[in-house]
């Protein structure tokens, strides 16, 4: 006997679009921009086409065509002209990150502006906060490293950072860096933590075109396994309960049911597709290969059925065109 459910129905043409479950808007969309001290004009990412690092005169304008194709938040990441074993460029008044946030928000006051708040753009060593000896050998030492984030966040606030965003992966980064942000009169900043963080092979376009490449040993004692999704789950109920505004899972694509299991802890979700998974989809394109647009598309689509509510993606601008051109 054929089935009395036929599916097919649902797909008519002029049904299928009234029964969608999942819309992907412009709104969802945050823009990460590298934002360079050294260099006068925008520079291209070599494993990442399509993407540049933006001097810091300059970069209010490219973030003024962000704010007019419909973006309404971007995540700055600074590149110093210096590096030492502090990360003292993170914190200056007149650091990189700090000069594009004053001219962002002079130009283009309504964008949205995120801060990166982490130490490995501005290492000499390239880690994610101060390290030192452990009982394992030289490593990132967890608590001396938050008084340093916690350093950084109040300068990116100083500046006017709308959301920090800490990205280390240190025990505590997120009360730190709330009773730091509160105690200078910052109760309005948000915290966007990367509360689940894997250590992805997938970062590596991300650290040629910031220069956060690491000296030595790798980031797996702070960053998670990939493998391990009970452990993704706690690492971002703690940040939750230090007092988070927003968590996030990275990278986005290959860890999505992550994302999804993060709905029961009420809070907003943020999922950042990397620099990999956009060089990947870049490549496949530029040898014709995949469909570019298309898959960007199914990408983002599913990353926000999935559970995010913000989707960080070098595709951004790209996509808010191409969304506009569905209506
Ligand atoms: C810095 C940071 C990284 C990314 C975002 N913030 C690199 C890393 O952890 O090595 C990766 C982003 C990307 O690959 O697009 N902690
Ligand atoms: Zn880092």
């Amino acid at each position: 006997m054929f089935p009395t459910r036929r599916m097919r129905r649902l797909r008519r043409r002029t049904i299928q679009p009234l029964l969608s479950e999942t819309t992907l808007s412009k709104k969802d969309l945050i823009a990460p921009i590298f934002v360079d001290e050294s260099i006068e004009e925008p520079q291209p990412i070599g494993s990442m086409p399509g993407q540049y690092r933006h001097p810091v005169d300059g970069v209010a304008t490219y973030v003024r065509r962000l704010r007019d194709a419909g973006i309404r938040a971007v995540i700055l990441f600074g590149i110093p002209g210096q590096k030492d074993c502090e990360a003292s460029g993170a914190y200056a008044a007149g650091g990189v990150v700090q000069r594009a946030v004053r001219a962002i928000k002079t130009t283009v006051p309504d964008m949205v502006v995120c801060t990166d708040l982490c130490a490995c753009e501005y290492t000499d060593h390239g880690h994610c906060g101060i390290v030192g000896e452990t009982c394992d050998g030289p490593d990132l030492l967890n608590d001396p490293s938050l008084d340093l984030m916690a350093k950084i966040a109040v300068s990116q606030a100083e500046s006017g950072a709308d959301v920090v965003a800490p990205s280390c992966m240190l025990d505590g980064m997120v009360q730190a860096i709330r009773e730091a942000l509160d105690g200078a009169g910052y109760q309005d900043v948000l915290i966007m933590s990367y509360s689940t963080k894997f250590s992805s092979a997938l970062y590596g376009p991300f650290r040629d075109a910031a220069g956060s490449g690491y000296s030595f040993g790798d980031r797996s004692t702070y960053q998670m396994n990939p493998g391990n999704a009970r452990e993704a789950y706690l690492e971002s109920a703690l940040d939750a309960d230090e007092g988070a505004d927003i968590l996030m899972v990275k990278p986005a694509g290959l860890y999505l049911d992550i994302l999804s299991s993060l709905a029961e802890l009420g809070l907003p979700i943020a999922a950042y597709q990397v620099s990999g998974e956009y060089a990947q989809i870049k490549a496949a394109a530029e040898r014709g290969w995949i469909d570019e647009r298309a898959v960007v598309m199914e990408s983002l689509l599913c990353i926000k059925r999935a559970g995010a509510d913000l989707i960080l993606t070098y595709f951004a601008e790209d996509a808010a065109r191409w969304l506009d051109e569905e209506q």
